[in-house]
């Protein structure tokens, strides 16, 4: 199925969501986890993305955020995450669903993301209540809460931990209602975002997959357009406003 068929099924659903990963914010010049220069392959996710490492070694923890807070504050959005705000712009588009933390689908527009796993932009207190949306990374760290002085963290999900259930609802409740999903930029092995899919295709539902290469869920996936993101999520919106315009 091609991009043209592709644009039909999009257009002529009912309603339609996205779950992104990594892929989606490549060409923004954001590292992926898994790819051949990916996180994961230059450093050990258990040292650096565990609860148990931040209690280890915070300093060590907040270096390697502070670095990527320092990217993910100069990217800007690119046709990948702009295309989708202008598939929710057309009412096509419900939401995005995001295992992302870096806020770009925000910044292009698009009003309904949940961030599953979280946002690199904000922080929260180990102990009290308090968070902050930065603007900047923390030129102190490890950064301490302003109220009750005690350790700042990313206010990320990391390994082994809980996703905010009200994300993790949110995100299940829209994919119950699905007749379609867009899955973008994802490798697909991490649980529970890579069930969604799955809970969308369980009910009947279409998936449609735009990566690079094949991934975990390419299995599941009724189409998948092999491109990079930012190349055709434009070329599927075009399409689809011949439809929608007709
Ligand atoms: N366009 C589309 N897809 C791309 C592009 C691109 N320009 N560049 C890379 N990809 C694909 C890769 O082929 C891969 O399938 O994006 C995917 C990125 O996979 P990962 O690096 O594993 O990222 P992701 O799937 O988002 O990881 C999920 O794992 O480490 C945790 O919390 C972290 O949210 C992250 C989760």
């Amino acid at each position: 199925m091609d991009i043209l068929r592709v644009a039909r099924v999009i257009a002529s659903c009912r309603f339609l969501v996205a779950l992104t990963g990594a892929g989606i914010s490549a060409d923004s010049g954001i590292p992926t986890f898994r790819g051949d220069d990916g996180l994961w392959k230059r450093f050990r996710p258990e040292e650096l993305a565990t609860p148990e490492a931040f209690t280890r070694n915070p300093t060590l923890v907040w270096e390697w955020y502070r670095w990527r807070m320092s990217i993910v504050f100069r990217a800007k959005p690119n046709d990948g995450h702009r295309a989708l705000a202008e598939l929710e712009s057309m009412g096509i588009l419900r939401c995005v669903i995001t295992q992302n933390v870096d806020g770009l689908h925000q910044l292009a527009g698009s009003r309904c993301v949940v961030e599953l796993h979280g946002s690199i932009r904000r922080v929260r207190c180990t102990s009290c209540s308090y968070r902050e949306e930065l603007v900047e990374p923390p030129t102190e760290i490890p950064p301490r809460c302003p109220r009750c002085g005690a350790l700042l963290r990313p206010d990320v999900v990391w390994f082994g931990e809980p996703l905010p259930s009200d994300a993790w609802n949110k995100a299940v409740e829209l994919c119950s209602k699905a007749d379609a999903i867009l899955v973008v930029g994802t490798s697909g092995v991490v649980m529970p975002a890579a069930s969604l899919p799955y809970l969308v295709k369980s009910h009947g539902g279409i998936v449609i997959e735009v990566n690079v290469k094949p991934s975990a869920l390419t299995s599941v996936a009724d189409v998948f357009l092999q491109g990079r993101a930012a190349e055709v999520l434009p070329k599927i919106v075009e399409e689809v406003k011949r439809f929608v315009t007709k």
